[in-house]
């Protein structure tokens, strides 16, 4: 299991409890979507999985790893190995060429600039933008701009990627652009989890999880 959440309980003040004993288990290579209403705790589970947030009680493992017996250190070298993340806002530095926002997302790999650049060229032409290397993100559409947040996600080749509403933001063309992209990495072996409020979307994905009041409800 590259996933493992138990009993996972996650308070983020007094008056909300946006996870109320979760339990997820997630194969390698399997492509999941999470389903379910606005404030059903999605993004917490999410953020939780890629280690971005504690738990207030229960254990999530990533990767074989217990996140909360691990040291700050330790968790940046997990996320940098193991995890992809792209958000609905795409998150890129703005005015800097997209070859550079890919590349450093290598940066913790300590590898020398020119590998890095290297590898970011190469993981945006698997995103079909190796003609735009020079551009910053204004200079993009928000499809092409949620493309290059993918490139940067999946430049270190992690084997895991969380997507939270990854076409969230998106025209249906470049959402189903966006979607062909993940299909592939699912493809190739990737094991993705992506939030999602498309139906559309969700019925494409193999396993579908809803959650609801921040519990687990269906799961198939
Ligand atoms: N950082 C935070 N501080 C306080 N409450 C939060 C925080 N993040 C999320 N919440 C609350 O937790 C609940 C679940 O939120 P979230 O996980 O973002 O839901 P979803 O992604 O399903 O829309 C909501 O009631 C939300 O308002
Ligand atoms: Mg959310």
């Amino acid at each position: 299991m590259i996933i493992e959440v138990e009993n996972v309980r996650k308070r983020h003040n007094d008056t909300v409890e946006a996870l109320r004993g979760v339990n997820l288990k997630v194969a390698e290579g399997e492509l999941l979507a999470i389903i379910g209403p606005s404030g059903s705790g999605k993004s917490t589970l999410l953020n939780l999985l890629g280690t971005l947030d504690r738990p207030t009680s229960g254990t999530v493992r990533v990767a074989g790893h217990d996140v909360s017996t691990l040291t700050d250190r330790q968790l940046s070298a997990l996320r940098a190995l193991h995890l992809g993340f792209v958000f609905q806002q795409f998150h890129l530095a703005a005015g800097i060429p997209i070859l550079d926002n890919v590349a450093d997302g290598l940066l913790y790999a300590g590898r020398p600039l020119a590998e890095r650049r290297e590898r970011a060229r190469a993981a945006l032409e698997r995103v079909g933008l190796a003609h735009r290397l020079d551009h910053r993100p204004h200079q993009l559409s928000g499809g092409e701009q949620q493309r290059v947040a993918i490139a940067r996600a999946v430049v270190g080749d992690p084997p895991l990627l969380l997507a939270d509403e990854p076409t969230g933001n998106l025209d249906s063309a470049s959402g189903r652009q966006v979607l062909a992209i993940l299909r592939e990495l699912h493809t190739a072996g990737t094991t993705i989890v992506m939030i999602t409020h498309d139906m559309d979307i969700a019925q494409w994905c193999p396993r579908r999880v809803r959650i609801q009041d921040g519990s687990i409800g269906e799961d198939a």
